[in-house]
């Protein structure tokens, strides 16, 4: 069988490559562009298939697809970043939607049988009530990013293709994820970067943050990769799931879990700049709907992955 990962040199990318090829029945194909950095799959070179592929380029797309034809597409290439969108609203709005709806229409033109995961997010559900949580999948989207809405338009654009054209896709809506070569911007990282530094001396004794109140249901990602695979083994097409951990934390505790395992003493100082012009307040998910039909359970405790991000930064 053969899987496509498009960002597989990303974060989840890679995780979810070492997770297919762990299996043994599965041949690993993914897309990196020319300015791609490859530490993250560098250990993985010589196992999987790299393919060229400039998303956002309708030809180049139709190449790629036409040449792997595969029979698994996990789609998690995008501009995953949430501040990023306000800079440059426009570029992760083309870069999220253009590059699906060309996989799509790839996959319809040479017309073979392919199941699609599509990484959605938690941040679609955007402005919730405290009385909405846990949230599930039938929960009203209220985004307040332009990221976020360029994953409503990612989601809507996966019901539409499976009601136009019955295509096999599953809409997974991931809440937080971290765990090793989670990139440097977002909070667990960068609060687990600062905290190696300071404890090496190249950083003064003071870390950085932005809204500590904010809550978020963390899941590592070794966990979601399992969860992106099961979503096409045992998912439904035409479906959407939410893959959470179900237990939601400030990111003030998240904090204190990492400072847990320092003996460094580290001043807190709030940074205005890392304030956004709106917030997502709270997110805490219900997946049972997706355990109920996979079976899957988060496995890796919270302690156990902020443990091993932080050892990452201290090793990297
Ligand atoms: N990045 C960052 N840096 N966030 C901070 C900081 C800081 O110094 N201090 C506090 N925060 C708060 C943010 O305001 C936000 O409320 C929370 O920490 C998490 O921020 P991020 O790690 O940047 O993630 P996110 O929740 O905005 O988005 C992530 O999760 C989504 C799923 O819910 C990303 O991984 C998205 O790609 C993903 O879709």
């Amino acid at each position: 069988m053969k899987a496509l990962i498009t960002g597989i040199t990303g974060f989840a990318g890679s995780h979810l490559a070492e997770y297919l090829l762990s299996r043994g029945d599965v041949e690993v194909y993914g897309t990196y562009r020319l300015r791609s950095r490859m530490e993250h799959i560098q250990h993985l070179l010589n196992k999987v298939e790299l393919v060229e592929c400039e998303l956002k380029d309708p030809h180049s797309v139709n190449r790629m697809i036409n040449e792997i034809r595969p029979d698994l597409i996990f789609h998690l290439a995008a501009q995953s970043f949430v501040p990023t969108s306000w800079n440059s609203p426009t570029d992760t709005l083309t870069n999220n939607i253009v590059s699906q709806v060309n996989i799509f229409e790839a996959v319809r033109k040479y017309d073979f049988d392919c199941k699609i995961q599509i990484a959605c997010s938690s941040e679609e559900y955007g402005m919730v009530y405290p009385e909405e949580t846990a949230i599930k999948e039938t929960n009203p989207l209220r985004p307040l990013s332009p990221y976020a809405v360029s994953k409503v338009a990612q989601d809507f654009l996966g019901y539409q293709y499976y009601q136009s054209y019955g295509m096999k896709i599953v809409r997974t809506r991931t809440f937080n994820h971290t765990g090793p070569r989670r990139g440097e911007h977002f909070v667990t990282s960068n609060f687990a970067k600062q905290i190696s530094k300071i404890e090496l001396g190249l950083q003064q004794p003071k870390l950085l943050v932005g809204n500590l109140q904010a809550k978020r249901d963390f899941t590592d990602v070794r966990d979601v990769v399992r969860a992106y695979w099961l979503s096409l083994e045992k998912g439904e097409p035409g479906e959407v799931y939410n893959i959470a951990a179900g237990t939601a934390v400030t990111i003030d505790e998240m904090l204190q879990t990492l400072l847990s395992f320092t003996d460094a003493e580290i001043e807190i100082e709030v940074d205005p700049s890392r304030l956004r012009p709106s917030d997502v307040e709270i997110l805490l998910g219900d997946s049972s709907v997706f355990s109920e039909r996979t079976g899957w359970v988060p496995e890796i405790p919270f302690e156990q992955t902020m443990e091993d991000l932080l050892n990452y930064w201290r090793h990297i």
